[in-house]
């Protein structure tokens, strides 16, 4: 029997995203937070389908084209080539990368399109609405904003009619409030949650799913005048590559998702529209819709006008993908808002890894070779502080999964980095440049090394979901290449001490996280630089 016949899937995606601004960290905010959360369920043993991509049609991108002087096409893939490489540069383990412009995806589209009209839930009607270009969404007067503007961007929106297809939402909107209120955990956090009921309360509307004022998206299949308009088309993408059409095995593992990733902004097209268009398919609801809190940037929301868009790219060259990684996982909760500051990215990258992790792994590994010539001996009995600091790695492993089973990222970290200073403490308590003094009792010598170089090897572990690059770089210079590849570790390996293999001997040792200068150190030194100038030029004077 194939033994990953019997694994639990787990299918994740986030949110497509426009190619028509720069992606900015805010971006790279959510789709960390996806990846993060698919490397856990993998090292926990779940068969994993992550699922990223872009959302390439609608009248934003075609004016943005024909104002370049491209195709609507050429323009997307320039921008959509970039994405993708800012996802490898940040190691994102996505499975999938859907484009909405593939074939695989227009079909699906369409396919979805006929059923749906076939079953009478789509017919020709006439649209009177107000439009917001920007978000590409449409609104009805009582939700406008105090100014009458869009109530998400609020800017102005632009009355339009036209001939124009309907999806019967409202026949819907009871069941989905039925699930809803039926599903506890179908969105988090609950706050959304709320406003989501309270939306449906106020009662549906059917949506408008196309439009004939441009021609960049999907053709309407019975009626080539109109392209299917952007909602409809995009949350399609989540059946597209888990084999909707052409792969029924795949499908049935992978849907309903466990959960779709979204920003906060919007949770309602993934909690009201998405499900409507599913009942219409008769096909069983995602199990969660998470809406995350933005990113802002020293307090502010991040906009080009305002000149503080954060590229992600940048910051990569600077301070490497895993620091950034790091401190967005570590320092915003799931679901709230959090800040980006460099000062703070800088101060936890020196409090946190270059002193922390970076500490624990170089004292040890410094030990090892100086003490035992590079070879981790096996433990001796342990004494009482060893045997707190297994009880403690034992719980601290516990407790991770845990809360990473309910996506609390930043506290898992937070108890990730409890045990690593834990472990360093272990190394002050029981003072191995003491016992290397007096080698009567080499064995206590040698259980406090074994015991520091497990806890690294649960540490490497542990953290590997958010730092990706790293972990595989502590096993290495563990001397663990040989005895298994990174790749292939799983959760279980470290719920029980003593998975060191005693006798083994360290790699070579290299700092993972150098210490960076923060803006105050680099200014305060220039200053007394200057200083030092001005008093020899002083000297010389006399
Ligand atoms: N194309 C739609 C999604 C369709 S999903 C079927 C879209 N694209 S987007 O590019 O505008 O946004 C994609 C995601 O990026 C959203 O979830 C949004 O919340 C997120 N973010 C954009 N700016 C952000 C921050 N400043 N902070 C955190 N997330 C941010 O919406």
């Amino acid at each position: 029997m194939n033994l990953s016949e019997n694994r639990k899937s787990f299918y994740i995606t986030t949110p497509i995203y426009y190619p028509s601004a720069k992606l900015h960290i805010g971006h790279a905010y959510c789709t960390t937070i996806a990846d993060s959360i698919a490397r856990f369920k993998r090292l926990a043993g779940y068969d994993v389908f992550f699922l990223t991509g872009s959302d390439e049609h609608g009248q934003k991108i075609q004016t943005a084209a024909a104002e370049a002087g491209v195709t609507p096409i050429e323009y997307v893939d320039r921008i959509v080539a970039g994405f993708q490489n800012l996802w490898e540069r940040l190691n994102i383990s996505n499975d999938d990368f859907i484009r909405t412009t593939e074939d695989r995806h227009m079909k699906l589209v369409q396919e979805i399109f006929r059923r749906i009209y076939d079953k009478g839930d789509i017919y020709l009607g006439e649209y009177k609405g107000l439009y917001c270009t920007p978000c590409e969404s449409y609104w009805t007067e009582h939700q406008l904003d105090e100014n009458g503007c869009c109530p998400d961007c609020h800017r102005a929106v632009q009355e339009v009619t036209e001939k124009a297809y309907f999806f019967k939402m409202s026949k819907y909107a009871d069941r989905v409030l039925e699930y809803i209120e039926n599903n506890p955990d179908f969105i988090q956090p609950v706050a959304r949650r709320n406003e989501m009921i309270n939306f449906i309360k106020q009662g549906l509307e059917d949506l408008c799913i196309s439009r004939t004022s441009f021609d960049w998206g999907i053709p309407v299949p019975i009626d080539g005048k109109h392209v299917i308009y952007v909602w409809f088309d995009a949350l399609s993408n989540y059946l597209t590559p888990i084999g909707f059409m052409d792969d029924q095995e795949k499908f049935n593992k992978y849907w309903p998702a466990d959960m779709h990733l979204v920003g906060k902004e919007i949770v309602r097209f993934h909690s009201i529209i998405w499900p409507c268009m599913l009942l219409a398919l008769d096909m069983p609801l995602p199990k969660m819709v998470y809406g995350h809190g933005w990113l802002v940037v020293d307090g502010d929301k991040m906009s080009k006008s305002k000149g503080n868009v954060v590229d992600p790219n940048l910051l990569i060259d600077e301070f490497g993908a895993d620091a950034i990684r790091y401190f967005l996982l570590r320092e915003i909760n799931l679901g709230q808002d959090g800040n980006f500051s460099r000062d703070a990215l800088i101060k936890r990258i020196n409090s946190d890894l270059a002193n922390d992790i970076g500490n624990l792994l170089h004292r040890t590994l410094s030990m090892v070779t100086k003490y035992r010539d590079g070879i981790v001996p096996a433990a001796g009995e342990q004494d009482e502080i060893g045997r707190s600091l297994i009880a403690d790695a034992e719980k601290t492993v516990a407790d991770y999964e845990k809360n990473m089973e309910a996506y609390s990222l930043s506290d898992t970290i937070k108890l990730v980095w409890a045990f690593i200073g834990r472990a360093n403490k272990y190394i002050d308590e029981s003072q191995p440049w003491v016992l290397a003094k007096d080698e009567t009792d080499k064995a206590k010598l040698d259980t406090v090394l074994y015991n520091l170089a497990e806890s690294l090897r649960v540490s490497a572990v542990l953290i590997s979901p958010f730092m990706p690059q790293t972990s595989p770089r502590i096993w290495s210079q563990l001397g663990l290449d040989g005895v298994k590849a990174f790749a292939d570790v799983q959760l279980d390996e470290i719920k029980s001490w003593g998975g060191y293999p005693a006798d083994n001997h360290i790699g070579t040792a290299e700092p993972i996280f150098p210490r960076i200068e923060t803006d105050e150190e680099k200014a305060a030194k220039a200053e007394k630089a200057a200083r030092k100038q001005a008093k020899q030029a002083k000297k010389k004077q006399q």
